[in-house]
């Protein structure tokens, strides 16, 4: 029997990839230039998968890459040993620059741990006992510019995922800090992320820091046509062929949301016999929505009711015109002012995003289905 060929983790770059050509030659280029990039777009379009792609082609080309996951970061001490662990990670093999790197920075030291495959895992502990927060931080870009300096200028690229992640901590001179260190150098940083508001204000705000200092690109969905080509290539490659008109529906459905995409696929080359059916993406569907059904119901509990019945309202009806009374009372809103907070809040969390035709609706094609259902 032949493997599952659809996937919901982060593609490797050698991995089938459908499309992104465009991107790629973009985003490349920006980071051989020395050019900072904010990219963004909702969760799960596939940043993660397409940076690590940039990343192995400038590896390739000789550029040192280094990459940090703000992801979950409790404090700035978090966030300067991410940014530390990102260098010793990526030339752990690499014996000039390990030694290098061991004298000029200063803050943190490795502590490698051999895993199985002959590679090491690498942690890192304080070396500065008594540097913390916002000095260590800066002591830690410092040291970092330096070992940019000698290593070569210009040769270094740096994303930082998740980066929307450092305005939930209670230190707001952090944007300040790697703005003071961040303009000086010539290497080129990747700023990640899918809460678009949060993340955009920070570039876009004239008093924040970072205003102005990269240059903002959106993610969209897939091409529609790549992904029913991709599709079809994937069922193929899977031992189980699924036709166009199918590979067309999986994609409608997923509203070309790579992430979907890929789930619906997987679903449905698990419950397909030797060839995919129509009614084997009804079912994987209904698998899906079942599968999703522990996280949208944690969604939903982050909000209040008011936001929840704006929510569904939009599910149900996207809309240019939700203060109008006739939207609000056909979906029983309350008041304008409780609309206008409640569509503030939705938009922050990213839950509810403006289309090419201006109207508000929700960003989530499947929560989307899910919600209609409650
Ligand atoms: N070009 C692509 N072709 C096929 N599948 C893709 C593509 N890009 C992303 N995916 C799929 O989308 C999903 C999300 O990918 P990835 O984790 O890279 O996205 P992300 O935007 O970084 O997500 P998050 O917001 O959770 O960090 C994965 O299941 C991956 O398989
Ligand atoms: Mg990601």
């Amino acid at each position: 029997m032949s493997k599952n060929p659809f996937v919901l983790s982060v593609i490797p770059p050698d991995a089938p990839f459908c499309n992104r050509v465009e991107e790629l030659e973009q985003l490349t280029s920006y980071a051989i230039d020395g050019t900072n990039v904010v990219l963004f777009s909702p969760r799960r379009f596939g940043k993660t998968s397409l940076v690590k792609r940039v990343q192995a082609n400038l590896a390739k080309q000789g550029m040192l890459v280094l990459y940090a996951d703000f992801f979950g970061v409790t404090s700035v001490d978090d966030v300067a040993g991410k940014i530390a662990r990102s260098v010793y990670t990526f030339i752990q093999r690499n014996e000039s620059l390990m030694k290098k790197a061991l004298r000029i920075l200063t803050t943190f030291r490795p502590v490698f741990q051999p895993a199985e495959d002959g590679s090491f895992s690498i942690s890192i502990e304080l070396a500065r006992p008594n540097l913390h927060g916002i000095d260590l931080l800066d002591k830690t870009l410092e040291d970092l510019g330096v070992f940019m300096e000698q290593a070569g200028p210009g040769k270094i690229h740096i994303v930082f995922d998740e980066f929307q992640e450092i305005t939930e901590l209670k230190e707001k001179r952090i944007e300040s800090t790697l703005r003071s260190h961040i303009q000086f150098q010539q290497s080129s940083y990747f700023f990640v992320g899918s809460r678009r508001r949060i993340l955009l204000e920070m570039f876009n705000e004239k008093n924040r820091p970072l205003f102005q200092s990269a240059q903002l690109y959106e993610l969209k969905r897939l091409p529609h046509d790549d992904l029913v080509e991709y599709l079809v290539a994937q069922f193929k490659k899977g031992g189980k062929p699924c036709s166009e008109k199918n590979a067309q529906n999986i994609s409608s459905i997923s509203r070309q949301y790579p992430y979907y995409a890929q789930k619906l696929a997987l679903n449905v080359y698990a419950v397909s016999g030797k060839v995919v059916q129509a009614k084997n993406i009804t079912k994987a569907l209904e698998i899906m929505i079942d599968n999703e059904t522990y996280f949208y119901q944690a969604t939903l509990q982050s909000l209040a009711p008011r936001q929840i019945a704006l929510l569904r309202a939009l599910a149900a009806e996207p809309s240019k015109t939700i203060l109008s009374n006739n939207y609000i009372r056909k979906h029983d809103l309350g008041s304008i002012g409780g609309v206008q907070s409640a569509i503030k809040k939705l938009r922050q969390m990213d839950l509810v995003e403006v289309d090419t035709d201006s109207r508000y609706r929700t960003v989530d094609p499947i929560f989307s289905i899910w919600l209609q259902r409650l």
